[in-house]
């Protein structure tokens, strides 16, 4: 994750070879259900860092720092809607799957996540930097602003930009051990 990114904006032509790789992401029953905001204009992004900063947050919020904020924010949603219709169709309708509660693990959580990803490793391949947070503010207004249907969720926020030379890296990465190969990893059982 980069935090701290310089004041320039995204060429439109980079910033959609970075969007396009999540039209790929894996999707249960080719659902494809994740949609995205993306907000570059400043006024845009000002009022997004405005509505959802949490002046309890000890962390610097882009917009306390506006000179290494990014310069374009990606809100993904899982649209479980597209999933219960998917599921509706005559070669799915036998799970019973066009119901949410018939839904053991809801895959529009793990599409859009799997989408996501994608996003932060084009990121990387284009020389951007991404950022993942979640926000503890201001969901609502942001959904009700932005029109967002009642059947998505937002799932967190990307950030892009290119990176600050004064990016330190720090995180949770810097102050945690990355679990071992061995204890992650259970070859024939637990
Ligand atoms: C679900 C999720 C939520 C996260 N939330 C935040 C966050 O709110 N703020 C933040 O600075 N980083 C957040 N991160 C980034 C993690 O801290 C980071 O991925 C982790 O420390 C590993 O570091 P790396 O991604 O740089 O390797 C989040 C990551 C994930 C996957």
């Amino acid at each position: 994750m980069v935090r701290r990114f310089e004041q320039r904006p995204i060429p439109d032509g980079v910033l959609r070879r970075v969007l396009e790789p999540a039209r790929h992401a894996p999707s249960g029953g080719f659902s494809q259900g994740f949609d995205f905001i993306v907000l570059t204009k400043p006024e845009e992004l000002a009022w997004f860092y405005r509505t959802t900063d949490d002046p309890t947050d000890p962390d610097p919020f882009p917009g306390r720092q506006p000179q290494l904020a990014p310069a374009c924010i990606v809100i993904p949603f899982a649209n479980k809607a597209l999933y219960l219709d998917r599921y509706s169709q005559p070669d799915k309708i036998q799970f019973g799957m066009d119901k949410e509660e018939n839904w053991p693990v809801p895959f529009w959580n793990v599409d859009t996540s799997m989408a996501i990803m994608l996003i932060l490793l084009a990121a990387v391949d284009e020389g951007l930097g991404a950022w993942y947070f979640g926000i503890t503010r201001g969901e609502q207004d942001v959904l009700r602003e932005l029109g967002v249907p009642a059947s998505s969720t937002m799932l967190g926020v990307i950030a892009l930009g290119y990176p600050s030379p004064q990016e330190q890296p720090r995180g949770s990465v810097f102050a945690r051990l990355r679990r071992p190969f061995e204890e992650m990893f259970h070859f024939g059982r637990w």
